[in-house]
């Protein structure tokens, strides 16, 4: 076989061995097997040297067509094969336009925040005003001044977070009855304090450490027991809906005189006795009573000139009975399956 016929065999060869690259990884093996630098075309452009001079030129033309020819066929099919692998990647991402959306989830105000908005709303109407008093508070607001000294069996109704020997989280919204007293004197007030109040307390089904309250108080020249009852009979109406019948017992508390608890008819079984009422056909609403004598001169207040009336109602518990909610854990345990039915 003479050089021209075995330049043929090469190039025969690597055509056919081109035709089966199916990928750059192989193409780029063709290239170095035959245009590398011991690639079969380079080793016959090689051997021109060992040719008889006069077969020189005639094949160093005709290795170096072949050379050329192989060349632009090697940057053709690189072309192609890149352009195939694009191809193949944009079929992997493509975006299925028909495919449905998924529904975005917005987010939506908590229980607790829907119930104190029900409540504002509804004092707003009888003209009593938010009032926010501290969740750290001093021992002397939280207990002393409210007519509940250190020595006062009472103190045993409130399990206390202590801060340090003076201060405390409040245990009950009603210190803030001292403070709004305090601030206001001597006009009449009607306000309302709501805010978390805390309890050193076992956690259970109906009681929680860390809970809200609505306190309420108004202060005035010729504030009776009728006002008091009539703003409850009120509340109950706009809470829990028209034709509410409310109910009053005697109770104690330090800072009132006389106190009172006021229950209202179960919104369940209207009285008839059920497992929400737990079969006494009422539900309790709020502690209430006349502001102490005590707590009005504490607050500021001359007691011969001023009285008043003061109420605490709690917040999860109401919403518990008006939704059917049975476990107060459920309020702050962050279970969104919970929180999303509100
Ligand atoms: N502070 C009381 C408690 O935490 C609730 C209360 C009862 C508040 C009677 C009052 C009241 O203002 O007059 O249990």
């Amino acid at each position: 076989m003479d050089s021209f016929e075995e330049l043929a065999v090469v190039r025969a060869e690597a055509l056919a061995a081109l035709e089966e690259t199916e990928n750059i990884a192989a193409l780029r093996d063709w290239e170095k097997a035959y245009l590398g630098r011991k690639g079969k075309v380079t080793l016959q452009i090689r051997a021109i040297g060992k040719l008889p001079p006069a077969q020189r030129p005639a094949f160093g033309k005709e290795v170096n067509q072949v050379k050329q020819e192989l060349a632009v066929l090697y940057a053709e099919a690189e072309k192609s094969l890149k352009r195939a692998e694009i191809a193949r990647r944009l079929a992997a991402s493509a975006v299925d336009v028909t495919l449905p959306g998924r529904p975005a989830i917005s987010g939506h105000l908590h229980l607790t925040t829907q119930t104190l908005r029900q409540i504002y709303a509804i004092f707003a109407q009888l003209g009593f005003e938010v009032y926010e008093s501290p969740d750290v508070e001093l021992e002397s607001y939280n207990f002393d001044l409210l007519n509940i000294p250190a020595y006062h069996p009472a103190r045993d109704m409130w399990d206390t977070f202590w801060v340090d020997d003076k201060r405390l989280l409040r245990t009950h919204t009603s210190p803030g009855q001292i403070r709004v007293m305090r601030e206001r004197t001597p006009e009449p007030i009607r306000v309302i304090l709501p805010g978390k109040c805390y309890r050193y307390e076992q956690i259970t089904a109906r009681s929680e450490h860390q809970f809200y309250q609505v306190e309420g108080l108004a202060v005035g020249r010729q504030v009776s027991m009728t006002d008091l009852i009539g703003t409850m009979h009120q509340f109950a109406e706009l809470f829990y809906g028209e034709g509410r019948q409310i109910r009053v017992r005697s109770s104690y508390f330090p800072f009132t005189e006389p106190s009172i608890e006021v229950d209202t008819d179960c919104i369940l079984c209207g009285g008839e006795g059920c497992p929400i009422c737990k079969y006494t056909g009422w539900l309790e609403i709020a502690g209430a009573g006349m502001v102490h004598p005590v707590v009005l001169e504490n607050g500021g207040y001359n007691p011969d000139e001023w009285s008043g009336f003061a109420f605490g109602m709690g917040v999860e518990r109401p919403s518990m009975m008006k939704y059917g909610v049975e476990d107060i854990r459920l309020f702050y345990g962050n279970d969104l399956r919970f929180l999303r039915q509100f």
